[in-house]
């Protein structure tokens, strides 16, 4: 009898267990549900209610020191869902109003827990049955991160949610993606946009580092080195710091470094600052030459009396800007003295602390040592962010003596565009794989090493803060244009993020499950998508048959049947043509259209009434010339192919977008690609191809300098 019951036990055990394992449906990341039969339909929704007892609550608990309340992540939340075609109207009620509704409110903190066991501001329960859906949230933060389940679960689940219960806490509490913005500039829009998408799977953290140089190749001279490219991307008119920016208009102010930092706040993810030092830190040696190291001016000369004061006026400056409790000091790769570097870290640790009372982060360049005397160790409350095992060992090195880490390991290291020594994306299929020497585990942010489980801390380990996935620009800015950033993450995002919370998609649910969700992904462009009936996108024909005086007469009809229709100030030929001048232009709707595309301008130059700048045709991220040859402008720079356009002919121009590459050709000839000439860390040179935008904003315009006339212009999703 005692047996059998025993068994019973047993067997429900076991059953029950079971049944746990398999509460899990598929999302990015997955989420712990089990689905009952039912769905409850977005269209059934009748308002999204904020319980007003917490309408003005925010999370302290976070890294940001800027957090929504509750009613705004609802009204971002609903926004979201009228950007989806579901508009919901929004507002504050009690519970007795949570029927027919998307109701947030808030519970009980203690009943959300990280890997390692501690109490998470960041999980939430989402409740779906008949009467409608609840989203009890640790903190608005965690009610936000369900709100990304609702939209996910409805794209996946044709509008509607499965009835259940979810009760979903994220391992790990700092979770995100590091864009060196040092070697080369991004603007705010586009950081925005890489926030909503990061924050759509969940991710917290927007690691910027935002001072950098280029390789400082050891056979440079030192007129080479001080002339190498170094940026320091903040702006500031503080006198102090006079001369170390000379590039406002690719610098971030006061004012744009702000609106970068509430808008990815209000998706809930934290911007993470980094000023580099005394490492990769020639701008600063570019501005005050005393300061670098005469073997490498790249490094800070740290015993040089003026080094530290000036780095914390740097400091002093910014502190103010930054609305994280964290920032990063860098720290990254110093080779000269260790005790000055340490003398240096605890020094701005310091700095920060008292001024700003924030706390910092640094790369894992040097190990603390308790056995070598006079050994200044760095301060335990420095967190490390560790990135190479070569530079150290974070569980022995810096977890077994009470150091926290971020997980940055080169697992999932990227550099861009040229494939040596990091691939130019991150290693999305690493995420996926069950690593036999753990146990068939998969990744998470608590294995730095995937070969070797005896360099990993337990799953449950407190000291791992989490993860960030690094992208580098190693070969500066002329590499690529901003959307490439995007593009070598695209998947990496998604599938990293999965992990980083703690969810286990596997590869063939990824991929599928990603496709179906990518289009619905709110508050950003960033593939520059343009709704479209069918392939033609834009079709406008000015010769034939003569759209001579349609009413009103300055519009140009679109045939596409997208209704994309122009409108010019430009006069028509007697052919029907227009006549452009540099006193007109030609207007579409449009802006700019991301990959794939082919741009068909039918034209015919008569004149360059300005040799050295006549702009084609331009939009919101490319401008096409004429000038020198058949020329891209785009992220800052241009791209030049050795051909020019043949003047007072007509002839059909067609530019082509295929996957990161772009070509054009003339009525049909060869296609010429547009390169890049890459300088590969000052030991050799190799060729790229560019993908840029197609610009479709404007034909000709005031000062574009050219004449001629216009017979045509088609944009095809495709080629
Ligand atoms: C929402 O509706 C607009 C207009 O019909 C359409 O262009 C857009 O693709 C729709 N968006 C989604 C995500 O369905
Ligand atoms: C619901 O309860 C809230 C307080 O929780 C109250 O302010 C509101 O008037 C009530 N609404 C209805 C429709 O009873
Ligand atoms: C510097 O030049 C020497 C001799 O050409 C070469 O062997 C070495 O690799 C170069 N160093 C770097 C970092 O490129
Ligand atoms: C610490 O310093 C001692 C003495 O110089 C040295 O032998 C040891 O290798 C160092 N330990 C580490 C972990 O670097
Ligand atoms: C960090 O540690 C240092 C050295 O122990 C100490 O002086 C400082 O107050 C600590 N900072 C914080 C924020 O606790
Ligand atoms: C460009 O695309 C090709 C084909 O998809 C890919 O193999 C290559 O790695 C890409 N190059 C870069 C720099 O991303
Ligand atoms: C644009 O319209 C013209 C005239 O109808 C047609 O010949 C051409 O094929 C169209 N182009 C595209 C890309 O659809
Ligand atoms: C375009 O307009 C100019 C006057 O602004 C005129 O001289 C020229 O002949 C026109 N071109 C054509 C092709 O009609
Ligand atoms: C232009 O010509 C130069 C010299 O022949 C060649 O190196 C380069 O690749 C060409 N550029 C393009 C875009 O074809
Ligand atoms: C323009 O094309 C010529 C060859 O036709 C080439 O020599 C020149 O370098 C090109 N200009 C630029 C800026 O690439
Ligand atoms: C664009 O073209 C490339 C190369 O043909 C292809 O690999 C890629 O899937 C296409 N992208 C889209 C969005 O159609
Ligand atoms: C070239 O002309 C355009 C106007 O079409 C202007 O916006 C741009 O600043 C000019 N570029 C240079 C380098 O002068």
């Amino acid at each position: 009898m005692t047996v059998r019951l025993k068994n019973f036990w047993l067997w429900l055990g076991i059953f029950v267990a079971a049944t746990v394992v398999r509460a899990r449906s598929v999302g990015i990341p997955t989420i712990p549900l089990v689905p009952a039969a039912g769905r409850f339909s977005l269209s059934n929704v009748e308002a999204i209610v904020v319980d007003g007892r917490y309408a003005d609550s925010v999370n302290d608990k976070g890294e940001t020191l800027i957090p929504p309340t509750l009613e705004e992540f609802a009204k971002t939340f609903s926004s979201d869902l009228e950007e989806l075609n579901w508009s919901i109207p929004i507002k504050q009620g009690g519970v007795n109003e949570s029927t027919s509704t998307i109701f947030l409110t808030l519970g009980d903190p203690a009943d959300y827990h990280d890997a390692a066991g501690r109490e998470s501001s960041e999980g939430y329960t989402l409740s779906t049955s008949s009467s409608g859906i609840t989203v009890t949230g640790a903190s608005p933060l965690g009610v936000w991160w369900g709100t990304r389940t609702i939209i996910q679960q409805a794209v996946l689940n044709n509008g509607s949610l499965p009835f259940g219960t979810v009760n979903d806490t994220p391992g790990w509490g700092l979770r995100g993606m590091m864009l060196d913005a040092g070697r080369h500039y991004y603007p705010p829009d586009f950081l925005i946009e890489m926030c909503a998408y990061m924050s759509f799977f969940k991710q917290n953290t927007f690691h910027l580092h935002l001072s950098d140089n280029l390789y400082n190749n050891e056979n440079y001279t030192r007129e080479q080195s001080l002339a190498l490219y170094a940026r320091f991307r903040l702006w500031s008119d503080a006198k102090e710091l006079e001369g170390l920016n000379q590039y406002k208009n690719e610098s971030y102010t006061e004012d744009q470094f702000h609106d970068i930092q509430t808008s990815c706040a209000a998706r809930g993810v934290t911007i993470i600052p980094e000023i580099e030092a005394p490492g990769h830190a020639l701008v600063f040696v570019q501005w005050k030459p005393e300061l670098g190291l005469a073997d490498d001016l790249s490094l800070l000369n740290i015993s040089h009396p003026d080094t530290i004061p000036t780095i914390k006026g740097v400091w002093s400056t910014f502190l103010p800007w930054f609305k994280s409790k964290t920032v990063h000091i860098g720290a990254d790769e110093y080779t000269a003295e260790v005790n000055d570097y340490n003398v240096f870290v605890n020094a701005m640790a310091d700095h920060v602390r008292t001024t700003a009372d924030k706390s910092i982060r640094i790369w894992g360049t040097f190990p603390p040592n308790y056995t070598e005397p006079g050994y200044v160790n760095i301060y335990k409350n420095v967190t490390i962010q560790h990135w190479a095992f070569f530079e150290d060992n974070p569980l022995y090195d810096y977890i077994l003596n009470d150091y926290s880490v971020v997980n940055s390991d080169d697992t999932f290291y990227a550099v861009q565009k040229w494939p040596v020594p990091y691939p130019t994306s991150p290693n999305v299929s690493a995420t996926f794989l069950g690593n036999p020497e753990n146990g068939g585990s998969l990744w998470y942010p608590n294995i730095f090493d995937r070969f070797n489980a005896s360099n990993n801390p337990a799953r449950d380990e407190p000291r791992v803060l989490g993860h960030t996935a690094p992208l580098w620009n190693d070969h500066g800015p002329t590499a690529t244009v901003y959307s490439e950033a995007y593009y070598a993450w695209r998947e990496a995002i998604p599938a990293l993020a999965d992990k980083q919370w703690g969810g286990d998609i596997t590869s063939a649910e990824f991929y599928t499950t990603l496709s179906s969700l990518h289009a619905s992904i709110p508050g950003q462009n960033l593939e520059r998508k343009i709704p479209s009936k069918s392939p033609t996108i834009l079709n406008y024909t000015l010769s034939t048959p003569p759209t001579k005086h349609t009413s009103p007469s300055n519009v140009v009809p679109d045939t596409s049947g997208n209704a994309y229709d122009g409108t010019t100030d430009c006069p028509l030929t007697p052919s029907g043509s227009l006549n452009i001048t540099s006193t007109c232009s030609l207007d579409t709707p449009l802006s700019s259209k991301g990959r794939n595309y082919t741009l068909t301008l039918s034209l015919l130059i008569s004149a360059l009434t300005n040799p050295e700048n006549a702009t084609l045709i331009s939009g919101r991220d490319s401008t096409l010339l004429l000038t020198p040859n058949i020329t891209f402008f785009a992220s800052g720079y241009y791209y030049s192919l050795n051909s020019t356009l043949p003047l007072d002919t007509k002839i059909d121009l067609e530019v082509v977008g295929r996957g990161n590459r772009t070509f054009a050709r003339v009525d049909g000839g060869t296609e010429e690609e547009f390169t890049v000439r890459l300088g590969i860390y000052g030991r050799e040179v190799a060729w790229a191809g560019m993908p840029f935008e197609a610009p479709v904003r404007r034909v000709g315009g005031r000062d574009a300098g050219w004449e001629g006339e216009v017979f045509g212009v088609a944009l095809v999703d495709g080629s």
